[in-house]
Protein backbone atom coordinates (compact mmCIF):
# COMPACT_ATOMS: atom_id res chain seq x y z
CA UNK A 1 0.00 0.00 0.00
CA UNK A 2 1.00 3.68 -0.24
CA UNK A 3 1.86 5.61 2.33
CA UNK A 4 -0.54 7.91 3.76
CA UNK A 5 1.74 11.01 4.07
CA UNK A 6 0.93 14.32 2.51
CA UNK A 7 -2.10 13.17 0.63
CA UNK A 8 -4.91 15.62 1.08
CA UNK A 9 -7.55 14.14 -0.59
CA UNK A 10 -8.47 11.20 1.82
CA UNK A 11 -11.13 9.87 -0.12
CA UNK A 12 -12.07 10.36 -3.92
CA UNK A 13 -14.65 9.40 -6.05
CA UNK A 14 -14.95 10.08 -9.74
CA UNK A 15 -17.29 9.14 -12.37
CA UNK A 16 -19.06 6.64 -9.99
CA UNK A 17 -22.01 5.41 -12.59
CA UNK A 18 -24.44 2.36 -10.67
CA UNK A 19 -27.78 1.56 -12.17
CA UNK A 20 -29.65 -0.73 -11.08
CA UNK A 21 -32.10 -1.60 -14.36
CA UNK A 22 -33.39 1.45 -15.66
CA UNK A 23 -32.80 3.11 -12.45
CA UNK A 24 -30.09 4.75 -13.20
CA UNK A 25 -28.74 5.83 -9.70
CA UNK A 26 -25.60 7.32 -9.78
CA UNK A 27 -24.38 8.66 -13.41
CA UNK A 28 -20.95 10.37 -12.79
CA UNK A 29 -20.86 11.13 -8.82
CA UNK A 30 -17.45 12.80 -7.97
CA UNK A 31 -16.28 13.68 -4.78
CA UNK A 32 -13.64 15.07 -3.09
CA UNK A 33 -13.05 14.14 1.40
CA UNK A 34 -9.91 16.65 2.35
CA UNK A 35 -8.06 15.91 5.53
CA UNK A 36 -9.67 17.32 8.83
CA UNK A 37 -12.42 18.38 7.07
CA UNK A 38 -16.31 17.84 7.63
CA UNK A 39 -18.15 17.57 4.14
CA UNK A 40 -22.08 17.08 4.45
CA UNK A 41 -23.81 15.25 1.62
CA UNK A 42 -27.49 16.38 0.84
CA UNK A 43 -29.67 14.75 -1.29
CA UNK A 44 -33.30 14.18 -1.85
CA UNK A 45 -34.29 10.46 -0.44
CA UNK A 46 -34.05 7.58 -3.08
CA UNK A 47 -31.51 10.19 -4.76
CA UNK A 48 -28.02 7.36 -3.67
CA UNK A 49 -26.64 8.65 -0.90
CA UNK A 50 -26.52 5.03 0.79
CA UNK A 51 -25.38 3.49 -2.71
CA UNK A 52 -22.64 5.95 -2.81
CA UNK A 53 -21.95 4.74 0.52
CA UNK A 54 -22.36 0.97 -0.08
CA UNK A 55 -19.72 1.38 -3.11
CA UNK A 56 -17.32 2.77 -1.22
CA UNK A 57 -17.45 0.27 1.80
CA UNK A 58 -17.55 -3.08 -1.11
CA UNK A 59 -21.18 -3.72 -0.18
CA UNK A 60 -22.35 -3.19 -4.03
CA UNK A 61 -20.28 -2.89 -7.13
CA UNK A 62 -20.30 0.47 -9.18
CA UNK A 63 -20.63 -0.37 -13.33
CA UNK A 64 -17.53 2.39 -13.45
CA UNK A 65 -15.83 5.26 -11.67
CA UNK A 66 -13.16 4.91 -9.51
CA UNK A 67 -12.68 5.36 -5.76
CA UNK A 68 -9.57 5.84 -3.93
CA UNK A 69 -9.24 5.60 -0.15
CA UNK A 70 -6.11 7.25 1.31
CA UNK A 71 -4.28 7.18 -2.05
CA UNK A 72 -5.09 3.29 -2.86
CA UNK A 73 -7.49 3.00 -5.95
CA UNK A 74 -9.74 -0.09 -4.28
CA UNK A 75 -10.44 -2.13 -7.02
CA UNK A 76 -6.61 -2.84 -7.00
CA UNK A 77 -6.62 -3.99 -3.73
CA UNK A 78 -6.01 -7.44 -2.28
CA UNK A 79 -8.60 -8.70 0.26
CA UNK A 80 -5.75 -8.37 3.14
CA UNK A 81 -4.89 -4.62 2.37
CA UNK A 82 -8.80 -3.92 1.97
CA UNK A 83 -9.07 -5.26 5.43
CA UNK A 84 -6.34 -2.82 7.02
CA UNK A 85 -7.85 0.12 4.68
CA UNK A 86 -11.14 -0.60 6.11
CA UNK A 87 -9.74 0.36 9.99
CA UNK A 88 -9.05 3.46 8.49
CA UNK A 89 -13.34 4.08 8.56
CA UNK A 90 -14.97 4.02 11.29
CA UNK A 91 -19.22 4.01 10.44
CA UNK A 92 -22.28 5.23 12.17
CA UNK A 93 -24.77 3.44 10.93
CA UNK A 94 -28.62 5.01 11.42
CA UNK A 95 -30.27 4.01 13.86
CA UNK A 96 -26.53 3.63 16.25
CA UNK A 97 -27.26 -0.42 15.09
CA UNK A 98 -25.88 -1.77 18.65
CA UNK A 99 -26.16 -5.41 19.35
CA UNK A 100 -28.88 -5.91 21.56
CA UNK A 101 -27.70 -9.02 23.65
CA UNK A 102 -24.06 -7.33 24.16
CA UNK A 103 -23.16 -4.68 26.82
CA UNK A 104 -22.04 -1.64 26.13
CA UNK A 105 -18.30 -2.87 27.19
CA UNK A 106 -18.81 -5.58 24.86
CA UNK A 107 -20.48 -3.75 21.83
CA UNK A 108 -17.04 -1.65 21.97
CA UNK A 109 -15.07 -4.59 22.09
CA UNK A 110 -16.77 -6.13 18.73
CA UNK A 111 -14.94 -4.14 16.41
CA UNK A 112 -11.66 -4.79 18.13
CA UNK A 113 -12.12 -8.60 18.26
CA UNK A 114 -10.18 -8.71 14.60
CA UNK A 115 -7.14 -6.80 15.74
CA UNK A 116 -4.93 -8.82 17.84
CA UNK A 117 -2.68 -5.05 18.98
CA UNK A 118 -6.08 -3.58 19.84
CA UNK A 119 -7.40 -6.25 21.39
CA UNK A 120 -5.01 -6.99 23.90
CA UNK A 121 -5.30 -3.12 25.35
CA UNK A 122 -9.57 -3.13 24.98
CA UNK A 123 -9.90 -2.70 28.22
CA UNK A 124 -8.42 0.30 28.17
CA UNK A 125 -9.31 1.81 24.83
CA UNK A 126 -12.84 0.85 25.97
CA UNK A 127 -12.56 3.69 28.46
CA UNK A 128 -10.77 6.37 26.78
CA UNK A 129 -12.85 5.51 24.17
CA UNK A 130 -16.55 6.13 26.43
CA UNK A 131 -14.90 8.51 28.13
CA UNK A 132 -14.74 10.39 24.74
CA UNK A 133 -18.02 10.63 24.41
CA UNK A 134 -18.88 11.34 28.08
CA UNK A 135 -20.31 7.82 28.86
CA UNK A 136 -18.33 6.41 30.92
CA UNK A 137 -20.87 5.30 33.49
CA UNK A 138 -22.63 3.30 31.07
CA UNK A 139 -20.01 0.91 30.55
CA UNK A 140 -22.26 -2.24 31.67
CA UNK A 141 -25.40 -1.66 30.70
CA UNK A 142 -27.29 -3.06 28.27
CA UNK A 143 -28.74 -0.99 24.82
CA UNK A 144 -32.28 -1.27 26.19
CA UNK A 145 -31.52 0.59 29.14
CA UNK A 146 -30.30 3.44 27.47
CA UNK A 147 -31.91 6.36 25.59
CA UNK A 148 -31.85 7.25 22.23
CA UNK A 149 -29.29 9.60 22.28
CA UNK A 150 -27.30 7.71 24.46
CA UNK A 151 -27.32 5.06 22.49
CA UNK A 152 -25.85 7.21 19.32
CA UNK A 153 -22.64 7.85 21.62
CA UNK A 154 -22.27 4.84 22.32
CA UNK A 155 -22.49 3.92 18.18
CA UNK A 156 -20.23 7.17 17.76
CA UNK A 157 -18.10 5.61 20.76
CA UNK A 158 -18.10 2.25 18.73
CA UNK A 159 -17.20 3.69 15.24
CA UNK A 160 -14.12 5.86 17.40
CA UNK A 161 -12.35 2.30 19.13
CA UNK A 162 -10.24 1.60 15.90
CA UNK A 163 -9.40 5.66 15.38
CA UNK A 164 -10.31 5.79 12.01
CA UNK A 165 -8.90 8.65 9.98
CA UNK A 166 -11.92 8.75 8.26
CA UNK A 167 -15.59 8.75 9.87
CA UNK A 168 -18.76 8.19 7.85
CA UNK A 169 -21.94 9.49 9.54
CA UNK A 170 -25.32 8.12 7.70
CA UNK A 171 -27.74 10.18 9.16
CA UNK A 172 -26.71 10.98 12.96
CA UNK A 173 -29.10 13.24 14.45
CA UNK A 174 -32.47 11.69 12.72
CA UNK A 175 -34.94 10.33 15.08
CA UNK A 176 -33.22 12.61 18.29
CA UNK A 177 -34.70 15.31 19.26
CA UNK A 178 -33.72 18.79 18.69
CA UNK A 179 -31.95 18.83 21.62
CA UNK A 180 -29.91 15.49 21.94
CA UNK A 181 -29.09 15.97 18.08
CA UNK A 182 -27.27 19.72 19.02
CA UNK A 183 -25.53 17.49 21.54
CA UNK A 184 -24.47 14.52 19.26
CA UNK A 185 -23.45 17.56 17.01
CA UNK A 186 -21.59 18.87 19.43
CA UNK A 187 -19.67 15.60 19.67
CA UNK A 188 -19.09 14.90 16.23
CA UNK A 189 -16.96 18.68 16.31
CA UNK A 190 -15.14 17.64 19.44
CA UNK A 191 -14.15 14.28 18.10
CA UNK A 192 -12.84 15.85 14.81
CA UNK A 193 -11.00 18.09 16.61
CA UNK A 194 -9.45 15.79 19.27
CA UNK A 195 -8.68 12.84 16.79
CA UNK A 196 -8.44 14.96 13.48
CA UNK A 197 -10.79 12.89 11.42
CA UNK A 198 -11.87 14.08 8.06
CA UNK A 199 -16.02 13.16 7.92
CA UNK A 200 -18.54 12.39 5.31
CA UNK A 201 -21.78 13.29 6.82
CA UNK A 202 -25.29 12.37 5.37
CA UNK A 203 -27.85 14.11 6.36
CA UNK A 204 -31.52 15.78 6.09
CA UNK A 205 -31.01 18.14 9.08
CA UNK A 206 -30.12 21.76 7.89
CA UNK A 207 -29.61 22.68 11.33
CA UNK A 208 -26.80 19.87 11.60
CA UNK A 209 -25.65 20.80 7.98
CA UNK A 210 -25.40 24.65 9.14
CA UNK A 211 -22.84 23.74 12.08
CA UNK A 212 -21.01 20.97 11.22
CA UNK A 213 -20.16 21.78 7.53
CA UNK A 214 -16.78 22.75 5.98
CA UNK A 215 -18.44 22.57 2.81
CA UNK A 216 -21.00 20.74 1.42
CA UNK A 217 -22.26 18.51 -1.83
CA UNK A 218 -25.75 18.20 -3.34
CA UNK A 219 -26.77 14.81 -5.15
CA UNK A 220 -28.84 15.55 -7.48
CA UNK A 221 -29.78 13.72 -10.65
CA UNK A 222 -26.99 11.19 -9.89
CA UNK A 223 -24.43 14.14 -9.97
CA UNK A 224 -22.64 15.95 -7.98
CA UNK A 225 -25.16 18.84 -8.80
CA UNK A 226 -23.62 21.76 -6.07
CA UNK A 227 -20.42 22.02 -4.14
CA UNK A 228 -19.67 24.98 -2.00
CA UNK A 229 -20.27 26.25 1.76
CA UNK A 230 -23.35 25.89 3.74
CA UNK A 231 -23.60 30.05 2.89
CA UNK A 232 -22.89 29.65 -0.61
CA UNK A 233 -24.89 27.15 -1.25
CA UNK A 234 -27.85 28.51 0.75
CA UNK A 235 -27.47 31.96 -1.23
CA UNK A 236 -28.21 30.35 -4.31
CA UNK A 237 -31.05 31.37 -6.79
CA UNK A 238 -31.07 28.06 -8.53
CA UNK A 239 -34.26 26.39 -8.06
CA UNK A 240 -33.08 22.78 -7.18
CA UNK A 241 -30.92 24.33 -4.54
CA UNK A 242 -32.91 26.43 -2.94
CA UNK A 243 -35.40 23.83 -2.69
CA UNK A 244 -33.12 22.31 -0.28
CA UNK A 245 -32.73 25.79 2.65
CA UNK A 246 -36.51 26.07 2.63
N1 LIG B 1 -29.88 -3.29 -3.94
C1 LIG B 1 -30.68 -2.53 -4.71
N2 LIG B 1 -31.35 -3.06 -5.75
C2 LIG B 1 -32.14 -2.31 -6.53
N3 LIG B 1 -32.35 -0.99 -6.35
C3 LIG B 1 -31.70 -0.40 -5.33
C4 LIG B 1 -30.85 -1.13 -4.44
N4 LIG B 1 -30.36 -0.28 -3.52
C5 LIG B 1 -30.88 0.92 -3.81
N5 LIG B 1 -31.68 0.87 -4.89
C6 LIG B 1 -32.40 2.01 -5.51
O1 LIG B 1 -31.46 3.06 -5.66
C7 LIG B 1 -32.09 4.33 -5.43
C8 LIG B 1 -31.28 5.10 -4.38
O2 LIG B 1 -31.42 4.47 -3.10
P1 LIG B 1 -30.62 4.95 -1.82
O3 LIG B 1 -30.92 3.99 -0.76
O4 LIG B 1 -29.21 5.20 -2.18
O5 LIG B 1 -31.32 6.37 -1.52
P2 LIG B 1 -30.92 7.42 -0.39
O6 LIG B 1 -30.48 8.66 -1.10
O7 LIG B 1 -29.99 6.81 0.56
O8 LIG B 1 -32.35 7.72 0.26
P3 LIG B 1 -32.75 7.95 1.82
O9 LIG B 1 -32.50 9.41 2.08
O10 LIG B 1 -34.21 7.64 1.82
O11 LIG B 1 -31.94 7.04 2.68
C9 LIG B 1 -33.52 4.03 -5.03
O12 LIG B 1 -34.31 4.21 -6.18
C10 LIG B 1 -33.49 2.57 -4.63
O13 LIG B 1 -34.71 1.94 -4.91
MG1 LIG C 1 -30.11 6.21 2.60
Amino acid sequence: MKKYNNIQSVLKIRELRKSFGDNHVLNGFSLDLYEGENLVIMGKSGSGKSVMIKCLVGLLFPDSGKIEIMGNDIADLKQVDMNILRMQIGFLFQGSALYDSMTVRENLEFPLRKHKEMYEKKDELVVETLESVGLLSAIDLMPEELSGGMKRRVALARALILKPKIIIYDEPTTGLDPITAKEIIQLMRAIQEKYNTSSLIITHDIDCARVISNRMILLIDGVNYAEGTFNELANSTDKKIKAFFK
